[in-house]
C-alpha cells in the first residue's frame, strides 16, 4: 500500500513538471506549432485589403484572406461601454454614416452605423466589427493578424483587454498568429509586460522622427519589448534595415501603395511591407 502511494506521489510530480516545461502559465515558449513569419516576405494588408473594400470591415479583411496575404492590419479603439471595436479614426465621421467619437458611443450606436457606403455603394451595409468577431472569424483561416492599438491613451487598460481577448480566445500561445503594435510605446512596453510571448510592434511615424531619424538608442530601448520597427516608408534606408536586423528584430514599413515604393524596399532588405494593394507584395516572395 505504502508502494502504492508513493508511486502516485511520483507519477503526480512528473505529470505536473513535465506539463510546466511544455507550456505551463508564464512560459514563453508555446506547446502549439509556429507559424512562419520568417520564411518568405511578410505581405500586411493595410486596414485589410482597403485598395478594394472599406478599410478596417469583415469585407475588407476576407479580401485580403482571398488576396493570400500573411497578414492583415487592424486598428483597435474601445466603446463606451467597453467592447474593444476595429475603427481607425477617433471619430466615425469619415468611414461611417454617423457622427461622434468612437469612445461616446455604446456598441449598439456603433453596430447601427453603415461602415461601407462611404466606400462604394456595393458594400452598403457593411458594419463595424468587434475585436472579438474578427478573432472568432479568422482564428482558423490561412492569415495572421496585426492589431494596432489606436490612441490607447484614450483607452486606459485597453492593453490587459486585448491581452484577455486574446487569451480566452486561445491565440497568445500561437506564435506569430497575431502582433501587436502601437504609436504609444508606453503602451507596447505594458501590453509586453502583461503578455512577454506574444510578438509586438513599435510603429514609427515621420512626424515625430523625421529631424533625428531612427538612432540606435531608439532602436536599443525599441529591443527592449519589441520584435518589429514599423516606421513610415520614408524613415527606411538600407542602413535602418541592417541596424534593425542587427538588433534581432524585423521590419514592416508603412505604407506602400505604389510598385515603385514596393521595389526600393524590397531591394534594401526589409522583412515585408504594410499596404493597401497585397498584389503588390506577391513578386518578392519568389526571390
Ligand atoms: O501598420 C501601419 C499603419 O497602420 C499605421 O498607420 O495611420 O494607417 O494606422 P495608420
Ligand atoms: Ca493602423
Amino acid at each position: 500500500m505504502n508502494h502504492c502511494k508513493t508511486f502516485l506521489c511520483c507519477l503526480s510530480l512528473f505529470l505536473v513538471v513535465g506539463s510546466l516545461m511544455l507550456g505551463g502559465p508564464g512560459l514563453k515558449k508555446t506547446a502549439f506549432a509556429e507559424v512562419k513569419t520568417d520564411s518568405r516576405f511578410i505581405n500586411v494588408a493595410h486596414r485589410g485589403a482597403s485598395g478594394y473594400a472599406p478599410e478596417n470591415t469583415i469585407a475588407a479583411f476576407d479580401k485580403a484572406v482571398e488576396m493570400k496575404a500573411d497578414f492583415f492590419e487592424l486598428d483597435v479603439q474601445r466603446s463606451k461601454d467597453g467592447h474593444l471595436v476595429v475603427l481607425h479614426d477617433t471619430s466615425v465621421d469619415r468611414t461611417t454614416d454617423g457622427t461622434g467619437y468612437v469612445r461616446d458611443m455604446t456598441l449598439a450606436e456603433l453596430k447601427r452605423l453603415d461602415a461601407g457606403s462611404w466606400f462604394s455603394s456595393k458594400y452598403s451595409g457593411e458594419k463595424i466589427p468587434t475585436l472579438e468577431e474578427v478573432l472568432e472569424r479568422y482564428r482558423n483561416k490561412r492569415i495572421n493578424i496585426l492589431i494596432e492599438l489606436k490612441k490607447p491613451s484614450l483607452y486606459p487598460g485597453i492593453e490587459q483587454q486585448v491581452a484577455n481577448l486574446l487569451r480566452e480566445k486561445h491565440m497568445d500561445r500561437w506564435r506569430g498568429k497575431v502582433v501587436v503594435q502601437s504609436f504609444n510605446h508606453d503602451s507596447i512596453r505594458r501590453f509586453h509586460q502583461t503578455m512577454p510571448w506574444v510578438m509586438t510592434g513599435a510603429l514609427v511615424s515621420y512626424t515625430s522622427y523625421k529631424d533625428t531619424g531612427v538612432t540606435n538608442e531608439h532602436l536599443n530601448t525599441f529591443a527592449r519589448y519589441a520584435d518589429f520597427v514599423n516606421p513610415n516608408k520614408k524613415l527606411v534606408d538600407r542602413d535602418l534595415v541592417n541596424r534593425v536586423h542587427q538588433r534581432g528584430m524585423k521590419i514592416l514599413p508603412y505604407t506602400v501603395r505604389s510598385s515603385e515604393a514596393a521595389d526600393r524596399l524590397f531591394h534594401i532588405g526589409v522583412d515585408g511591407f504594410v499596404t493597401d494593394y497585397p498584389e503588390l507584395g506577391y513578386i518578392y516572395y519568389a526571390q
